[in-house]
């Protein structure tokens, strides 16, 4: 089945990038494309409760922190229709913050829907899940105009992991910054690392960026710097998980690497992300939860052993970059340059 096609329109009603449609809620069911098994199989995952949603967010069926955080709301929703008892809304609440520690989208959106919930029952649970899917996909639009705008000039751009309509609703964070580019003929190519363990740079961002006819070459993770030092691209563009309220970001595994590489080499080094990605409880970096996953995804890669059974891994999924090597910060309200504490709280609302 392919559920691929130009200019799609999805539920919430906008057109998606590429014609890649992740989620879809159809008013009984959530469909979503599932990630594991992209770019070679296009399969749509049918969702009607809580804990499968859960079980495809902990299991990367549908991943990347503003995707989580829609899945998630409308998981909350669909258990209520089942059973509108709060037992069930408790219940639904716990199991879906838990699916995955690291980006806030999850705890944002699902606290947003328990607090609809507890008030208006499972009509006002929808009522808020539609509305999250819907400003996030103001948000991505907003995003590719101001990172667009932000990086004038810029013709060759790095980026990490998957952060396009796979991982976002519309045309996604840094990925959306990077078709905008395209769009504008501003773009020579892109240079996207594989992102190990999961490769979700090569399976997912390659197959966005050949979706959406933009030149891109894939490479190891660990070319990233020497061609960043070479001048290979005159910006590095991430998404992120979690920004802290001093600035910090956590973001996929890899990426404080690049933002050292881009900072020796005197690039820019822009953090993409919606305002539901700043957490304002979070003073710095050093409290971010980072998720360590299943040490054998990085013993093998597609089901193969890459090394002895036994050897130890460690397997942190995220890490950390520090205010001070972000040069830009771009989110649905404006371009932070340098962000510090001050301009990082002055993004959100109160
Ligand atoms: O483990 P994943 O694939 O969910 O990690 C995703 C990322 O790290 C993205 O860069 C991030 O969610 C921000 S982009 C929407």
């Amino acid at each position: 089945m392919s559920i691929l096609r130009a200019g799609i329109e999805n539920t919430a009603g906008a057109s998606v990038a590429g014609g890649v449609v992740a989620l879809r809620f159809d008013g009984e069911t959530l469909w979503a494309l599932d990630q594991r098994r992209l770019p070679f199989e296009e399969v749509e995952l049918p969702l009607c409760r809580a804990s499968e949603v859960a079980e495809a967010i902990r299991g990367l069926s549908i991943r990347g922190a503003p995707l989580i955080g829609v899945a998630a709301a409308y998981g909350i929703a669909l258990e209520l229709i089942h059973d509108p008892s709060p037992e069930s809304l408790e219940r639904a609440t716990t199991i879906l913050r838990a699916a995955r520690p690291t980006a806030v989208n999850l705890a944002w959106a699902v606290d947003r829907v328990h607090a609809a919930a507890v008030d208006g029952g499972a009509a006002a649970a929808l009522a808020q899940a539609r509305a999250i899917h819907e400003s996030e996909l103001a948000a991505s639009a907003a995003m590719a105009t101001a990172g667009a705008d932000a990086l004038a000039g810029v013709t060759r751009v790095m980026t990490h992991c998957n952060t396009g309509a796979l991982a976002a609703p519309g045309a996604g964070t840094a990925l959306g910054v990077i078709a905008e580019l395209a769009r504008r003929d501003q773009l020579e190519y892109v240079l996207a690392t594989e992102t190990r363990p999961l490769l979700q740079g090569a399976r997912l961002t390659a197959y966005e960026l050949s979706k959406l006819g933009i030149a891109h070459e894939l490479i190891v993770d660990s070319a990233a710097a020497g061609l960043i030092a070479g001048g290979a691209v005159g910006a590095v563009i991430v998404g992120c998980d979690r920004v802290a309220a001093n600035g910090d970001v956590a973001n996929k595994v890899g990426t404080y690497g690049l933002a050292l590489a881009a900072r020796a080499a005197g690039i820019e080094f822009i953090v993409a992300g919606p305002t539901s990605t700043i957490d304002p409880a979070c003073a710095s970096g050093s409290e971010i939860v980072i998720e360590e996953r299943d040490p054998g995804e990085v013993r093998q890669a597609h089901g193969q052993l890459l090394t002895l059974p036994g050897t130890a891994c460690r397997n942190p999924a995220f890490d950390v970059t520090p205010a001070e090597l972000v040069t830009g910060l771009v989110t649905e309200r404006g371009v932070v340059r340098a962000p510090t504490r001050e301009s990082v709280l002055a993004l959100l609302p109160g």
